[in-house]
């Protein structure tokens, strides 16, 4: 018999491009699959890369995410495409680059995706929201309408830069049409511990969270996720075949961490409760326990 509960909504975004956030989308879907979640990815980017990750082809014979958020009348399920057990893709195609401005003048151009999620969510445990690298109005609608956001980034100094605007665009959203809108965490990709600015960078971004605590803000009980997704070639290869970590490389480093990363997030995805204080932080990265306020972050 089907199970009748109501999908948690993650939206991966970050408005840099490169970060890893489309690795991390299609990783993380898989590796919460494995864990016996039915899991929807959702391809929000017009470079459709996640959906190319997975090896799926753009098909004139079937809607992609573009034709449903523009017609509202269309049934969504009739978008979504089979990717292995467990996991379901609405996948993008480059039209989806016209759904900005053909999105602008409508009454409810914020609500679209969520309308369509509303229609599809009682299918799955977990929906992924793979964001364009852009605060724009599919940003938006992906944020109007999940439940929580992951932001994927890279331990280097420039990666900090703009996390006070992706985090003012959260607070929009979650002072406006979504209020329950929060900040799980950020995942460092590419993560390289040798390097020698690296734990300055984590160290920066764990005290700017641990200063959000008690604040009331989205990102109030926000953590750096563990584990850190390493740097690992095998993950730059697996799109070329259409794979995930899991079908390409299941013995890399990659495939070790994406695992760890879907149990971390199963685990907050569930509670919807990101302020924890017990065991499940034992994993994660805490370089300076003590808050001090970062400077260059709001
Ligand atoms: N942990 C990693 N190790 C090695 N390469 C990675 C890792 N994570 C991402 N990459 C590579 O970095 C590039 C950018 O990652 P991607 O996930 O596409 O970022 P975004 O979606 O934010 O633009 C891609 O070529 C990807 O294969
Ligand atoms: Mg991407």
């Amino acid at each position: 018999m089907e199970k009748t509960t109501t999908a948690r909504t993650l939206a991966l975004m970050n408005q840099k491009g490169g970060v890893g956030k489309t690795t991390t989308a299609v990783n993380l879907a898989a590796g919460l699959a494995r864990l016996g979640q039915r899991t929807l990815l959702i391809d929000l980017d017009p470079q459709a890369h996640a959906s190319l990750h997975l090896g799926i082809e753009p098909d004139e014979n079937q809607p992609s995410v573009y034709d449903v958020l523009m017609d509202p009348s269309l049934d969504p399920s009739s978008a979504i495409r089979n990717s292995g057990e467990r996991l379901d893709v609405l996948a993008a195609e480059t039209d989806l680059a016209a759904a900005e401005s053909e999105l602008a003048p409508l009454a409810d151009r914020t609500s679209r995706l969520g309308n369509a999620i509303g229609k599809l969510a009682h299918h799955y445990d977990a929906v992924l929201i793979d964001c364009p690298p852009s605060l724009g109005l599919l940003t938006i609608n992906a944020l109007a309408c999940a439940h929580q956001v992951l932001i994927p980034m890279q331990a280097h100094f420039l990666a900090l830069h703009g996390v006070g605007k992706l985090l003012e665009t959260v607070k929009m959203l979650s002072g406006s049409v979504n209020p329950e809108l929060r900040v799980m965490g950020i995942v460092l990709c590419a993560y390289d511990a040798q390097a020698s600015h690296t734990r300055e960078v984590v160290a920066d971004l764990d005290d700017f969270l641990s200063s959000a605590a008690g604040t009331g803000e989205p990102w109030d009980g926000a953590r750096v996720l563990g584990p850190a997704i390493r740097r690992n070639i095998k993950l730059a290869e697996c799109p070329s075949f259409g794979q995930t970590i899991f079908e390409y490389a299941p013995g890399a480093p990659g495939a070790e961490d994406y695992e760890a990363l879907a149990r971390s997030v199963l685990d907050r995805l569930a509670s919807n409760q990101t302020q924890r204080t017990t065991s499940s932080l034992d994993a994660e990265i805490h370089v300076k326990p003590q808050a001090q306020p970062a400077e260059h972050l709001p």
